[in-house]
């Protein structure tokens, strides 16, 4: 079978980001520009700079990721864009950047759903992995326990009913004073802590998540009590809201029977997260697998890993394509 080439290209949030992917599993390039160094100094992603930044450097993205996979744009089999879910503006810089490209080159345009790329860094990470099995999406604004049946198949199994888990870690490391982007800030600090303060933890009848009341008991035990250690803070709020994962998915595999659960998204970088769920691995005799720490956030490689599975099923869009802010799995 002639090899496929997949252009991916990803500007759903803060970064640029775009690669080429060989066979759906290769990656021959994965250029990243961070926007961090612009949005921190305002404590979080301001919208309206991020779309201005992707506009201002997306098409030397391309060009490096080209240059990098040592291919030009007549190699490329077709172009894979993410349409949402994400920032309107931010969305819409990548799908009309890939409108064009696929216009003047005539390569076919792919459109992927951001969440099913997270996802695919999966299949890249772990060459034999194949569908189905159970995944856990954790990201900055999603938290999902989905039953993959095929590579374009989902069934959501739980969602959360507030905050995304992403978005709690960066409240609470905003909260305890260690600025943005969050996550692994609050990774690192919890390291040096005890896990002694008693949280909240939501109980649903089904497998939906909640991480608003942790994240409020958090914010208003760090006011009222202003001496309380941020280490302990930190590893308690890691240690609550992982035990919430954790039984969710225990129980999704109790009543599914399935042997393989894949994390994703940026959240499953975080080291505490991976070492309990390495644990429940044991427990319940299944394989945990992540993706490498590189693909767990946003990055084009996803895309056009994601993009691939659905170019050989056919799928297409036309230069009507646009960006879908609140698209659904
Ligand atoms: N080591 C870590 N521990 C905990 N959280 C982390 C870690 N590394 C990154 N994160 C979190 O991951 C999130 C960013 O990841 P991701 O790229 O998946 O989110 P996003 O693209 O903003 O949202 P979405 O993919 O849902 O649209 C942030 O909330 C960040 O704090
Ligand atoms: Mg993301």
């Amino acid at each position: 079978m002639e090899d496929i080439y997949i252009m991916g290209i990803e500007t759903s949030c803060d970064e640029t980001s775009v690669s080429i992917v060989k066979n759906g599993r290769e990656v021959l390039s994965n250029v990243i520009n961070s926007q961090i160094k612009i949005h921190e100094q305002y404590g979080g992603v301001v919208p309206e700079i991020a779309s201005r930044c992707h506009t201002e450097v997306i098409n030397q993205i391309m060009k490096q990721a080209l240059m990098e996979a040592k291919i030009t744009l007549e190699n490329v089999s077709a172009i894979a864009v993410t349409y949402g879910p994400g920032l309107v503006g931010a969305l819409l810089v990548g799908v009309s950047f890939a409108k064009g490209l696929s216009f003047a080159t005539k390569k076919p345009l792919v459109p992927v759903n951001h969440i099913m790329g997270h996802i695919s860094a999966n299949y890249i990470t772990h060459k034999d992995l194949k569908p189905p099995f159970l995944s856990l999406i954790i990201s900055g604004g999603h938290t999902y326990l989905v039953d993959v049946q095929d590579y374009d198949k989902f069934e959501i199994l739980g969602k959360t009913r507030d905050d995304a888990i992403g978005e709690a870690f960066d409240k609470v490391a905003r909260v305890v004073g260690l600025g943005y982007p969050g996550g692994p800030k609050v990774d690192k600090l919890a390291k040096e802590g005890e896990s002694n303060i008693d949280l909240p933890i939501a109980q649903m009848d089904n497998l939906d998540f909640s991480f608003s009341g942790i994240k409020t008991a958090i914010i208003n035990l760090n006011h009222k009590n202003p001496e309380l250690n941020k280490a302990d803070l930190c590893a308690s709020f890691e240690k609550t809201a992982t035990e919430m994962l954790v039984t969710n998915v225990r129980k999704a595999i109790k009543d599914t029977k399935k042997t393989e659960l894949v994390l994703a998204g940026g959240v499953s970088a975080n080291s505490y997260i991976r070492k309990e769920f390495d644990k429940l691995a044991e427990e319940e005799k299944i394989e945990v697998l992540y993706p490498e720490l590189s693909l767990c956030t946003d990055n084009a490689a996803m895309i056009a890993s994601a993009g691939y599975y659905e170019f050989i099923k056919g799928k297409r869009a036309d230069l009507r394509l646009n960006a879908i802010p609140n698209l659904k799995l």
